[in-house]
């Protein structure tokens, strides 16, 4: 695969529908690649900077691991300890570490941070999370939901609960307006993207074929899904007052068995990014509870720990779906 060469991944909207499927192809290859033992280093001597200016698991270890299966060196700088937006602007820490890596990922705030960091730097960024947009999530997502569903993704249908206009809610429905998915999402309307947002949305389903909608009833949002995928209530770098408000509005849309039999479907599965809120074993939990006198949020503990669960899988694939990206456009 030569043709994603060079390219950043910043959102998945500058993707079109068959370099999407060449990156889900490629994953599932590297994936059995590597389960078989027969994968092949094709990144050996490359070096990847990795900022995070928020906190992570799963993205610094999917990159950090698929780097070193790869052959590839990896540089971690945290949320302290190198000068990136306090002391140095975006644009001149761009044009050094261009200068010394190959690639950059980058999880940081702002959507602009990103870009800036394409655009001066002269190497592929991939955004590892923004306030707006988790693309490589959705490539796991998606590389996962035909591991657990015998349809093409086309004819797949699932609904998003909760933070209806959160990172992940519309990266989701970029994702899959540009495969011609069938998404729902369930939220109050307060909780919906601007329209703008939805315009756009809108414009690349209708190019697709795809079915997005904003459905406010969570009953009607997920009949006949295949999938249910969640989020938390309150993102990372969001002001923890919220808290209130967001249990209060969102509580109608937590995922629990009663909604997951809501779907009329007996084969529908479970989904979450994570981390999830579906107990107090943390200590976000445990002040939720104390606080509002409820052990879970967005997901329960029967549904998170249940057959129907995929989280771990999902969690599993995002880094054999960064490794995609990385072969595909440094390899
Ligand atoms: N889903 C996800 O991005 O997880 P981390 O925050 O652990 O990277
Ligand atoms: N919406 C969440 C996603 C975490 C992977 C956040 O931004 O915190």
């Amino acid at each position: 695969m030569t043709h994603l060469r060079g390219r950043s991944i910043l959102s998945l909207e500058t993707f079109s529908r068959s370099e999407i499927l060449d990156l889900l192809k490629l994953g599932a290859e590297l994936k059995a690649a590597k389960r078989g033992g027969f994968e092949v280093a094709r990144l050996t001597g490359k070096t990847i900077a990795l900022i995070f200016e928020k906190d992570s698991t799963r993205t610094r270890s999917g990159f950090e691991v698929a780097a070193y299966d790869q052959g590839a060196h990896v540089t971690y700088m945290g949320p302290s300890g190198s000068h990136i937006g306090h002391k140095e602007s975006v644009k001149d820490t761009a044009r050094v570490l261009g200068r010394m890596f190959d690639a950059i990922e980058f999880r940081g705030f702002a959507q602009k941070d990103a870009e800036t960091l394409a655009q001066y730097s002269g190497v592929p960024v991939y955004n590892g999370l923004t306030d707006n947009a988790h693309p490589t999530q959705v490539l796991a997502d998606f590389m996962t939901m035909p591991e657990f569903c015998n349809k093409p993704l086309p004819e797949i249908q699932f609904a998003f609960l909760g933070d209806g206009g959160n990172n992940m809610a519309l990266s989701l429905a970029m994702g899959a307006a540009k495969l011609g998915m069938k998404m729902r999402i369930g939220a109050p309307d307060a909780f919906w993207p601007a329209p703008d947002v939805i315009a756009r949305i809108d414009e690349v389903a209708a190019g697709s074929g795809a079915q997005i909608s904003f459905e406010a009833d969570p009953q009607k949002a997920v009949a006949g899904a295949d999938f249910l995928y969640t989020d938390v209530w309150l993102s990372m770098g969001e002001d923890e007052h919220l808290w209130a408000d967001r249990i209060r509005a969102l509580m109608p849309y937590q995922i629990n068995m009663g909604l997951m039999e809501a779907t009329g479907n007996p084969a529908t599965k479970f989904m979450h990014c994570l981390p999830a809120f579906h107990n107090t074993e943390t200590s976000v939990g445990n002040d939720i509870e104390k606080r509002f006198g409820i052990s879970a949020m967005e997901v329960t503990d029967e549904v998170f720990e249940s057959e129907r669960s995929i989280v771990f899988d999902q969690a599993e694939n995002r880094m054999h779906s960064i490794k995609a990206i990385l072969v595909a456009t440094l390899g």
